[in-house]
């Protein structure tokens, strides 16, 4: 804003030259009153994130280092300069062949995997070999060693999501290839999600370590579980992947959670300051974002903005809905700006 004022003006130009700035030239009401995001509802259609991976499967030579990775991000229409999904997460879609492997390296972005298609494919995470089953989540903690590989025989296709714009915007992204063509697979005492909550007792002293591999086998039938109770006002019926250890998310800046509609379940609306990308694993839906429907199909993807207004309801009448989902909620709650409002609820502010 230009001062009027011309000792003023000539005040705020002769601080300019230092690199100082008076407050006073902000302009009254440029301080909203509520969150504001550029990131826009959105959703994607599986029919297109499909056909692009099978076109990209005969284009892309893994092998031949065309690139490291298969993937396919989802770029949020309200950031494109970014091509990421929200101002704070990344969902992309990965296809591996048979007998491909995606090379080692690690990164100080922190990744997830939601397998959705195929058999025989497995990540290696710091030596845990973990084979990927419809359904399982597999964690990437920030700065472990990871490749993905596939003994299978038919293309197998999982859902990534990482917490890439959060990282990027704290401007401490660091990436490192692996020393050598592959990583060897240790022999672990116990996997990272074999025992639950137990932990075998081994001679050696060794280091708990947080589970890396959720599997549907077991989550599904705890949501299962869930759902002969009563329902959450907002959300279904919803668990959220913690981390046993800290009691906390799976991960430090992403939390996951699967979520269940039963035939013709609506929720109540409501918004809060965390964004949501959703992927729809199971049945066929409407999630209404501010007024607007977005109408969902298993495999297909939707994001839900920051304090965006939004409810979901099940289409069937016969089968289940389930949602997977992904949120940077944890970063936001240690710094108490992790705020929401349920519909009819007065907004009580910080
Ligand atoms: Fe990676
Ligand atoms: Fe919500």
């Amino acid at each position: 804003m230009t001062a009027q004022n011309p000792n003023l003006a000539e005040l705020d130009r002769r601080l300019a030259e230092k690199q100082i700035s008076g407050i006073w030239r902000i302009p009254p009401g440029a301080r909203p009153g509520d969150p504001k995001t550029k990131v826009q509802p959105y959703l994607w259609k599986w029919a297109d994130v499909y056909d692009g991976l099978l076109q990209a499967r005969d284009q892309i030579d893994i092998e031949r280092g065309t690139a490291e990775r298969r993937t396919l991000r989802l770029v949020n229409p309200g950031v494109p300069e970014s091509e990421m999904t929200s101002h704070t997460m990344l969902f992309a879609f990965q296809l591996i062949q048979p007998g491909e492997v995606a090379p080692p390296h690690r990164h100080t972005m922190a990744a997830i995997r939601f397998i959705l298609q195929g058999k025989g494919g497995y990540t290696n995470v710091g030596g845990e070999k973990m084979v990927m089953e419809d359904g399982d989540l597999i964690l990437t903690p920030q700065w472990a060693w990871h490749e993905h590989a596939h003994e299978g025989a038919e293309p197998m296709i999982w859902l990534d999501g990482l917490d890439v714009p959060f990282v990027q915007s704290l401007q401490v992204i660091s990436f490192e290839p692996y020393p050598e063509k592959r990583m060897a697979v240790q022999n672990n005492p116990y996997d990272s999600s074999a025992y639950g909550m137990g932990r075998p007792v081994t001679r050696e002293e060794q280091k708990p370590a947080a589970p890396l591999h959720y599997r549907w086998r077991d989550i599904y039938p705890a949501l299962k579980r869930l759902a002969d109770g009563e329902p959450h006002p907002y959300e279904g019926y919803a668990l959220e992947y913690v981390n046993p250890l800290t009691g906390g998310p799976s991960l430090p800046t992403l939390s996951c959670w699967l979520q269940l509609l039963k035939p013709g379940q609506r929720t109540r609306s409501h918004r809060h300051t965390s964004t949501v990308l959703y992927h729809a694993f199971r049945g066929s839906g409407t999630t209404v974002i501010n007024g607007q429907p977005f109408h969902w199909e298993k495999g297909d993807t939707f994001v839900v903005p920051l304090w965006h207004w939004h409810e979901h309801a099940s289409r069937s009448a016969s089968e289940e809905a389930i949602l997977f989902s992904m949120n940077d909620a944890p970063v936001l709650k240690p710094f108490g700006l992790y705020r929401e409002q349920g519909a009819g609820e007065s907004h009580l502010g910080l």
